[in-house]
C-alpha cells in the first residue's frame, strides 16, 4: 500500500542503503506531499534512522536517489532541518543551551555573518516553544535527558526550515511536553512546512500524524493515515509482536465504532 503523489516535496526512488555491503534498506520507492506531519513507524533495526540519514545525504546509497523540493540534496540542504537520534549526540560537548539553539540559525547566515539580535530572538522563541526558556545559560551537559532533547528540538525549530526530519525527538520527553510539541508541529504543517518524525508510540501516532511510512527493511506502506493504519499492515511491519498489536488493533476497532472520537 504505497501512495505516490504528484509534485512531491520528497521523492525517494529505488533506494537501497548498505553498511559494509550488507543492505539494511531495500528498494524504497516513495513520494510525499508537502504540508503534512509524517510519521515513520517500524521496529528496532527496521532502518528508520538509516532512511532519515539517507534523505539527509549522510550515507551514500548503494542504489537509487533522493530528491527534495525536486532538487538534489546539496542544493536545498539549508531548507532541511535534522534532529539526530539521541544516542548519536555527544551531550558533554561544552556549550550553553542558548549556544546550541543559536547553531540552528547558522545555516541561513552564510560564512561571514555573525549571529546577532535577530538570531538570538529566534533562538529564544524556539526555546519558549519547547518550554525551556528558564535554562538559557545552562550547559547542555547539566540538563536532564528530556530537557536535552527539548533543546535539540528547539535547535531544529530555530533553523526555520521547510522540511524537518526528526529521529525519535520525543525519547525521554514527558507526555504533556510531547503533546504540546506535537501541536506546534501541527501548526507548522498547517502553515505549509513538512515534518517527518520517527516515532514509537502508535497511540500518539494515530492522533497526530497525517501520513504514515511503515518500514521493516523494506517499505511496507506509505500513505494517508486513514488508509495505512490497519491490522494487516501493522502486522507486516512489526511481525509477531502480538501484545503490542492486540492493543493497537483494539484501538483501531474502537475508533471504527466511534468515528467521532478523535
Ligand atoms: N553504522 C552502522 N554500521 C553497521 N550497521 C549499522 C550501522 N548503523 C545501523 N546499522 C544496522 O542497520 C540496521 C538498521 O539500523 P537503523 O539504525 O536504521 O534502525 P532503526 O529502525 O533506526 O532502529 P531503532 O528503532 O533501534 O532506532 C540495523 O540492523 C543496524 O544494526
Ligand atoms: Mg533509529
Amino acid at each position: 500500500m504505497i501512495t505516490q503523489v504528484e509534485n512531491p516535496i520528497l521523492e525517494i526512488h529505488d533506494l537501497t542503503v548498505s553498511y559494509d555491503q550488507n543492505p539494511v534498506l531495500w528498494n524504497v520507492d516513495l513520494s510525499l506531499p508537502g504540508g503534512k506531519l509524517v510519521g515513520i513507524l517500524g521496529p528496532n533495526g527496521a532502518g528508520k534512522s538509516t532512511l532519515i540519514k539517507a534523505i539527509m545525504g549522510l550515507i551514500a546509497p548503494t542504489s537509487g536517489y533522493v530528491k527534495v523540493f525536486d532538487k538534489p540534496l546539496n542544493e536545498v540542504r539549508s531548507r532541511i532541518s535534522y534532529v539526530p537520534q539521541r544516542e548519536s549526540v555527544d551531550w558533554n560537548f561544552p556549550a550553553s543551551v542558548l549556544d546550541v539553539v543559536m547553531m540552528g540559525t547558522y545555516g541561513k547566515l552564510g560564512l561571514f555573518r555573525r549571529p546577532g539580535k535577530k538570531e538570538k530572538d529566534i533562538a529564544l522563541k524556539s526555546l519558549e516553544q519547547v518550554g525551556m526558556s528558564g535554562f538559557v545559560k545552562r550547559q547542555i551537559s547539566e540538563l536532564s535527558g528530556g530537557q536535552q532533547q527539548r533543546v535539540f528540538i528547539a535547535r531544529a525549530l530555530a533553523q526555520e526550515a521547510d522540511l524537518y526530519l526528526m529521529d525519535e525527538p520525543f525519547a525521554g520527553v514527558d507526555m504533556s511536553t510531547e503533546t504540546a510539541i506535537f501541536q506546534l508541529l501541527q501548526e507548522m504543517t498547517a502553515a505549509g512546512k513538512t515534518v517527518i518524525v520517527v516515532h514509537h508510540d502508535i497511540h500518539s501516532a494515530m492522533n497526530f500524524f497525517d501520513w504514515l511510512i511503515m518500514l521493516n527493511l523494506h517499505l511496507v506502506a506509505s500513505g494517508p493515515k486513514e488508509l495505512v493504519m490497519n491490522e494487516e499492515l501493522l502486522r507486516k511491519t512489526y511481525g509477531g509482536k502480538l501484545n503490542l498489536l492486540t492493543r493497537v488493533t483494539d484501538m483501531i476497532r474502537q475508533k471504527d465504532f466511534n468515528p467521532l472520537k478523535s
